[in-house]
């Protein structure tokens, strides 16, 4: 299995456009200890022909242009089998907005998902311009389901099984929908023929038991976990913001309850932060937190970041 991070921070990027704190000013002076990102999607796939994206984010355009892999092979074509979305953020799912030249898209999402996203949504239109442009496929909570069908591009080595994790709805949801066991899931990808795992965590409030369970034992794989904030009161201290990390559903890295004791345990060759928020300490590469995780065998994830499993 292959995996490419086309996008390691959370939603805003790094720097974010409207931010000037001392990250995202020092990522603009060229501070060689900061760099870039932007916003939080990865490619995976089973034959380095075809590739499955999980989320889809605002920047897709220029994620797919960065990475050659996933470049048409004739005048009209994609080598993208499918989206797999983890929840209804706009970071997260904006981008099908984007893929709207009229191609065909497969994307697997929850059925809360699936109907916050295309329900009540006029932009939503313009996947609907031909029969046929998007078909959904849904994800059942621990069901282990083949991605793509086989015929010409969808390679079905890989599956994929939809782990219930602590989140929460979408914000410009929250108003109008009930909350749902399917609003956020994780993702767990498994080879079928090398048997490599990935698991996939980029949105958590905090552990769960299902979680434990799908995290408990990867072997040589790797896992993806959710780095947004370092400190709950991240946004607070910095006088950017008024809710606490697990008021936005997101796990903090640091501190006695933290995820990093968590992450420290976990049997995973690799294992590595992702949707980074601009103002976490641990985009410092020479900080530190930076210190602290790599003592605990963590990484941070880089746009660009490949692994092979
Ligand atoms: C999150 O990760 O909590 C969301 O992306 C927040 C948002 O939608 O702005
Ligand atoms: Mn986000
Ligand atoms: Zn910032």
């Amino acid at each position: 299995m292959r995996v490419r991070v086309l996008g390691s921070a959370a939603g805003g990027g790094f720097p974010q456009w409207n931010c000037g704190c001392g990250n995202c000013a020092g990522a603009r002076r060229g501070d060689q200890a900061l760099h870039a990102r932007t916003q939080e999607s990865i490619a995976v796939s089973g034959d380095g022909e075809s590739w499955f994206l999980i989320n889809c984010s605002p920047e897709i355009r220029a994620q797919i242009e960065a990475f050659p892999a996933l470049w048409p092979r004739q005048p009209r074509h994609s080598p993208i089998a499918g989206i797999i979305l983890t929840n209804g953020d706009l970071d997260h799912c904006l981008g099908l907005l984007s893929l709207r030249e009229s191609h065909p898209l497969v994307v697997y999402a929850t059925e809360a998902v699936r109907a916050g996203f295309t329900e009540d949504n006029v932009l939503y239109r313009t996947l609907a311009r031909f029969p046929g442009q998007v078909t959904w496929r849904r994800l059942e909570l621990d069901r282990e389901q083949t991605l793509g069908d086989g015929a010409g591009g969808g390679g079905a080595r890989l599956a994929v099984s939809a782990v219930p994790a602590p989140g929460k709805r979408p914000l410009h949801l929250e108003a109008t929908r009930a909350a749902s066991a399917e609003d956020n899931v994780g993702l767990v990808i498994r080879d079928q023929h090398s048997g490599a795992r990935l698991a996939y965590f980029s949105g958590l409030a905090g552990p769960s038991p299902a979680v434990e369970r799908a995290v408990a034992d990867l072997g040589a794989g790797a896992l993806f976990f959710d780095g947004t904030f370092w400190s709950s009161d991240e946004l607070i201290a910095a006088g950017l913001g008024t809710r606490r990390a697990v008021e936005m559903a997101h796990w903090p890295i640091g501190g006695p309850e933290g995820s990093l004791g968590f992450l420290a345990r976990a049997r995973a060759q690799r294992r590595i932060l992702i949707h980074v928020n601009n103002t976490n300490p641990i985009l410092r590469a020479d900080g530190p937190e930076r210190r602290a995780l790599a003592a605990a065998g963590v990484e941070v994830a880089a746009d660009g970041l490949e692994l092979t499993l």
